[in-house]
């Protein structure tokens, strides 16, 4: 019986991990959860799974939600403190870190040095502190499973072969919903439009990401940390079916690659149960239904953000923590409609080029660069407001 911490337990990817708990309730127990404001599914979560503790980032959700479950057994904190003491609560041996954006990264970081395995599918902190991150991992003799369906799907790929063997990664992207539009036709798209992915249902600011490129920018990040790969040996290749979820080749030639229908169970419950394979519902892939699969090369010119993660890399320190605040920045003012959708990389950009990069050595070191950024990219934001 593993007992487990969902960060992020109302979300997209919190809900699938719940109805893998749901399905062998032998296996898993829930000994924390926490969210962010929603807290009426909270409180439908924490009946169902009766867990120890749970937190709310939000201050007046927690209020309200202490005010409706007095009738339960639970520990309700609140706070970015709450948020954190949940991720390192005694009990847990696995923490599901699935809070979306740079409000992961200390939590995430409480868990791992509170001596937490961490099954990471938010991607940002380790984008803003990936060093640091499996420096404090490793000292602790942990490891950070992936989550991210590429970034299993290479670590599958990985499994019973020498890193110093690979000559390069090969992230898959499916070119999200608006891959066939002029830039002309980009920048008139609404949220709504933007929100549409062809082949997978989340959150909507990956969505988002997913449709700039910008969330395979972040992954290039998070795939070098992850997996001590340099950013030369690490490729992206639009493949529209997202039947291919990432590929490893080695010096030899060989290609392996990980392959499955779309649906983030398979990756979550590989994380969750590693080395095993729990016995999903998933129907088999059919190749011969599909018949036939597509690549392409990325398309830097109508999808700058592609480039800005490889760019941040190779810059280092504190970049790619200002590049993932500006794009945090950038893609809430488009779903509030306050830019337009090519707006989301010119905010990045200059954030970036108005940068001062110096090293991440601790923390504060990505948290500072990350505030800086928000108030650079909010006043950029401003400026271009419609
Ligand atoms: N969805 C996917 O299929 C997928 C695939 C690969 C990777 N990922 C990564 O996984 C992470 C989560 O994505 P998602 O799609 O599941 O996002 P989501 O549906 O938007 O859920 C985000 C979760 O984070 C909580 N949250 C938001 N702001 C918070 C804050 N300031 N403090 C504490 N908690 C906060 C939310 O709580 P409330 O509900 O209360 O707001 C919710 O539980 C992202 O980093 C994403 O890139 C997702």
């Amino acid at each position: 019986m593993k007992n487990i911490v969902i960060l992020g337990s109302t979300g997209s990817i919190g809900t699938n991990t719940l109805d893998i708990v749901s399905k062998f309730p032998d296996q898993f127990r829930v000994a924390g959860l926490t969210a962010g404001t929603n807290d009426a599914k909270l409180e439908e979560q924490l009946r169902l799974f009766k867990p120890a503790a749970v937190a709310m980032a939000d201050e007046k959700a927690a209020a309200r939600l202490r005010a409706r479950c007095g009738d339960v057994t639970v520990r309700i904190l609140s706070g970015a403190k709450g948020v954190a003491e949940v991720a390192g609560l005694p009990q847990a041996d696995l923490v599901i870190s699935a809070i979306v954006g740079g409000a992961g990264l200390v939590p995430t970081l409480a868990a791992i040095e509170a001596g937490k395995q961490v099954a990471l599918a938010n991607k940002e902190p380790m984008v803003m502190a990936g060093q640091l991150m499996q420096e404090k991992a490793r000292a602790r003799g942990l490891r950070i499973f992936p989550v991210d369906s590429e970034h299993s799907a290479i670590f599958q790929s990985m499994e019973g072969h020498r890193r110093e063997d690979i000559r390069r990664l090969i992230l898959t992207a499916s070119g999200g919903p608006l891959w066939n539009l002029s830039r002309e036709q980009m920048q008139q798209v609404k949220p709504e439009q933007a929100l549409q992915h062809p082949n997978w249902k989340m959150g909507a600011k990956i969505t988002i990401d997913s449709a700039t490129l910008m969330n395979k920018g972040l992954e290039v990040v998070e795939a070098r940390w992850l997996f001590d790969v340099p950013a030369e040996q690490i490729e992206v290749l639009v493949h529209r079916e997202s039947i291919i979820h990432s590929l490893v080749e080695y010096r030899d030639g060989s290609v392996i690659a990980q392959l499955g229908t779309p649906d983030m169970r398979t990756p979550i419950s590989y994380a969750m149960k590693y080395p095993e394979r729990l016995p999903l519902d998933q129907p088999s892939l059919d190749l011969a239904g599909i018949g036939k699969l597509t690549f392409f090369p990325p398309d830097h010119e109508r999808f700058p953000c592609l480039g800005f993660g490889y760019q941040a890399l190779r810059i280092g320190g504190t970049m790619p923590a200002t590049l993932n605040a500006a794009n945090e920045v950038a893609v809430a003012a488009y779903l509030q409609e306050g830019i337009g959708f090519l707006d989301i990389a010119e905010v990045i950009r200059a954030t970036m080029e108005a940068h001062q990069p110096h090293a991440v050595v601790e923390l504060e070191d990505a948290l500072d660069a990350d505030r800086w950024a928000r108030e650079k990219a909010d006043a950029l934001v401003h400026a271009r407001a419609r």
